[in-house]
């Protein structure tokens, strides 16, 4: 199939080397032109594990090819893909300027009848809004080709979105005519051999069913974080806690980790937007509410703690950093929980040292006016001669690290496990005072 995909962020450029790689003739557009130059010369400008040698292999084979233009992207497809940013407005509903603009450039171009599938994270009724405006442009130009868009939200996960993309837990398909759920039916065959994964229902429950799973994830996070601030207080460990409920099959044991609060590019943004939702149409969402207050409170945390360590002041403390993306295996740092550690510590005058397998090149555009920050080649260089250590992302080469030499090395000889990695009693035994989250 010919399918044009706009968007080469991290769910545009999987969706669309994942769709080559599978022999689909795809052509992904961007208004970045630095981004598209990078690609058209092979380069993969985000760290997602195994989305190389896709992109690699699917360019070789002539499957896969990138652009700025929206006249050769439309030229070259009747099935198009929307996989834009939805970021947070000020007022915290997704800005869809973004979409809009998508669907503005197609209705002034689209020269065939064409299905418009929307992949973006986007409140109710926006397929809707996508349609007419694109309808709005091809009335413009007085011509008239069907144009059809359905949704189809994607749930891939940072670190994991190739293996997510080709073997799906579900694909959800929100369409209200045949055709469109008859192409997405054949468009996602390859990735559905051993068992239908494909479920279909009208486009209003598809958009709502994205952002209901996020934020449930979501919830269960603050759920968990709030419960580990309380066991701090009662001599309870939560990661017995946490064993002990994860194997009750009605709860299951993903996301019930506590740490220093949840980040990423989707949780925050899209909890804000189902409460902004909420709030237009006067309709209660307590519990949405609880969880943003809850992760506020804990992305602070961590150095709340280190600031007790040192009885309220740090100035001129040098604190070690391992981990600045939002969580491991992407160099994704939006709204990640080290940002925050990162502010509270230097507004107190510390210096911070950080260290993260892939993430530092975003890390020093962003904090490239922070003069309290710095970058070290390893977590062993960061950890050298600091005052503290605070872990925060949970990166495999943090999992086991040599508490003896920390112990060393380490002057004022603390711990602080944002991920709940280590035995506590390990890490005291080697010297160091432990500090986790919601631990004894
Ligand atoms: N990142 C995730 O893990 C994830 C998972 C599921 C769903 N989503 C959703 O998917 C959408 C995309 O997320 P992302 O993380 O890939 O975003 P991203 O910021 O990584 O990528 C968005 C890309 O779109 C490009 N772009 C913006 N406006 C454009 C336009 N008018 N025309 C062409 N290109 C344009 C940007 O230059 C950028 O490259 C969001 O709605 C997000 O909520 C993201």
């Amino acid at each position: 199939m010919k399918i044009s995909v706009i968007g080469t962020g991290y769910v545009g450029l999987v969706t669309g080397a994942c769709l080559a790689d599978v022999g689909n003739d795809v052509l992904c557009v961007d208004v970045d032109p630095r981004k598209v130059e990078r690609l058209q010369r092979g380069e993969v400008p985000i760290h997602e594990p195994g989305l190389e040698p896709v992109v690699e292999r699917s360019m070789k084979a002539g499957h896969l090819r990138f652009t700025t233009s929206y006249d050769e992207a439309v030229g070259h497809a009747d099935i198009i893909f929307i996989a834009v940013g939805t970021p947070s407005g000020e007022d915290g509903s997704a800005d869809l300027s973004h979409v809009v603009s998508c669907a503005q450039e197609l209705g002034r171009r689209l020269r065939r009848d064409s299905l418009v599938i929307v992949k973006s994270t986007v409140p109710v009724g926006t397929n809707d809004m996508v349609r007419e405006a694109i309808r709005g442009e091809l009335k413009k130009r007085g011509v008239g080709f069907g144009v059809r868009t359905a949704s189809n939200p994607e749930f891939l996960k940072e670190g994991f979105a190739v293996a997510d993309f080709m073997k799906p837990d579900r694909v959800i398909v929100g369409a209200d005519d045949e055709e469109s759920i008859e192409t997405m039916r054949q468009l996602y065959a390859p990735f559905n051999r051993n068992r239908d994964r494909l479920i279909v229902m009208d486009v209003r429950s598809a958009e709502f069913t994205k952002y209901a799973a996020n934020c449930m994830l979501a919830v269960r996070i603050s759920f968990m974080n709030e419960l580990a601030n309380l066991a701090e207080r009662l001599g309870v460990d939560i990661e017995h806690v946490r064993q002990g409920i994860g194997s009750d099959p009605r709860i299951g044991p993903q996301f019930l980790y506590a740490g220093a609060g949840f980040g990423g590019s989707c949780f925050p943004k899209d909890l804000r937007a189902l409460i902004h939702t909420a709030d237009e149409r006067r309709q209660a969402c307590d519990i949405l509410k609880a969880a943003v207050d809850v992760n506020a409170r804990q992305r602070r945390v961590l150095a709340d703690k280190i600031k007790q360590h040192f009885n309220g002041d740090v100035k001129g403390r040098t604190i070690a950093l391992w981990g600045l993306a939002f969580k491991a295996n992407t160099d994704d740092m939006r709204e990640a929980s080290s940002l925050a550690v990162i502010e509270e510590l230097t507004a107190a005058g510390a210096c911070v040292v950080a260290y993260d397998p892939v993430a530092m090149p975003n890390a020093r555009v962003q904090m490239r006016d922070n003069s309290l920050f710095t970058l070290a080649a390893s977590a062993r260089e960061a950890a050298e001669g600091a005052d503290v250590l605070a872990v925060i992302t949970e990166w495999l080469e943090f999992r086991s690290p040599d508490f003896e030499w920390l112990a060393s090395t380490l002057r004022a000889k603390g711990l602080f496990d944002g991920r709940n990695l280590y035995d506590p009693a390990t890490v005291r035994a080697a010297g160091l005072t432990y500090y986790g989250i919601g631990r004894v």
